[in-house]
């Protein structure tokens, strides 16, 4: 295992619990090379894989990675082609391993307009490792925290409506109940890739009071060492949630 500075048994206070990754600059990490964008997206899988390794060695519980926006259906139909293939060769490729990994696989996103076969693997994919208790991996997959609030505040109408919920006691927890995967822990650590500094309609509720790290790192550069820098710049900061003294995430 290569050294590090993070000690292994390092203390729930000074570890992120939940850390989300916004996977930028494949494209960018692509060009400056003369290759095709293409290429940047499957050098990025694989800096997926060695980051998920990474977190799980480093005793991170939780990583969300947002892989494909709900946005990012703007883009040229060759490249999300391209795109829609990593994924379905990184389920049936991958799974297998993550699943012997104890890795628990889950998915935000909205599933209805995607293919069929897509669906299926993704449905297949937290079916398999559903009773695993390792680390979480949420796949954050056609996903858009905009429509995620919009669809939690119909659902919550139509609970008012049906005589299921009173509006007197929608608050903070009640409306966080109906988002995507409320079991799941507001992210302590945001990292986004590629020198953009900017959330791109992520987890934009459970980022409330995430600490948000920017790094110039293009996605495909990423690292088990990248992973570490952020994160003791992470365990640097004061998450103060308000108050006055610091505290921890969760
Ligand atoms: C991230 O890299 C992958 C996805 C958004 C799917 P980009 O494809 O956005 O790469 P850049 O930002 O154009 O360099
Ligand atoms: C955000 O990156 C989405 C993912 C990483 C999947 P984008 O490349 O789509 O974001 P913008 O367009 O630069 O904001
Ligand atoms: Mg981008």
């Amino acid at each position: 295992m290569p050294e590090t500075e993070i000690p292994q048994n390092a203390t729930a206070f000074d570890m992120p619990r939940h850390v989300a990754i916004i996977m930028d600059g494949n494209g960018r990490w692509a060009a400056a090379r003369g290759l095709p964008r293409a290429e940047g997206h499957r050098r990025g899988v694989e800096a997926l894989r060695r980051t998920v390794r990474a977190a799980g060695e480093i005793g991170i519980k939780i990583v969300t990675i947002f892989s494909f926006s709900a946005e990012n259906w703007s883009r040229p139909a060759s490249e999300i082609g391209e795109l829609m293939g990593l994924l379905r060769r990184f389920v049936r490729n991958d799974l297998a391993e993550l699943h012997k990994s104890n890795v628990r696989v889950r998915v935000i996103g909205e599933r209805a307009e995607l293919e069929p076969d897509i669906a299926r693997l993704l449905v297949e994919a937290e079916e398999l490792t559903k009773n695993n208790d390792g680390l979480t991996l949420v796949v954050a997959f056609n996903y858009g925290a905009r429509q995620e609030i919009v669809r939690a505040a119909r659902d919550i109408a139509a609970a008012v409506k049906r005589g299921d919920l009173d509006v007197a006691d929608i608050g903070i927890e009640t409306f966080a109940r109906f988002l995507n995967a409320p079991d799941i822990p507001d992210p302590d650590l945001i990292i986004r890739t590629s020198g953009e500094q900017r959330l791109s309609n992520f987890l934009l509720w459970q980022a409330a009071y995430s600490e948000l790290i920017f790094v110039p790192t293009y996605w495909p550069d990423f690292d088990r060492a990248a992973l570490e820098s952020a994160i003791r710049e992470y365990q640097q900061r004061e998450r103060r949630f308000g108050g006055l003294v610091a505290r921890t995430g969760s």
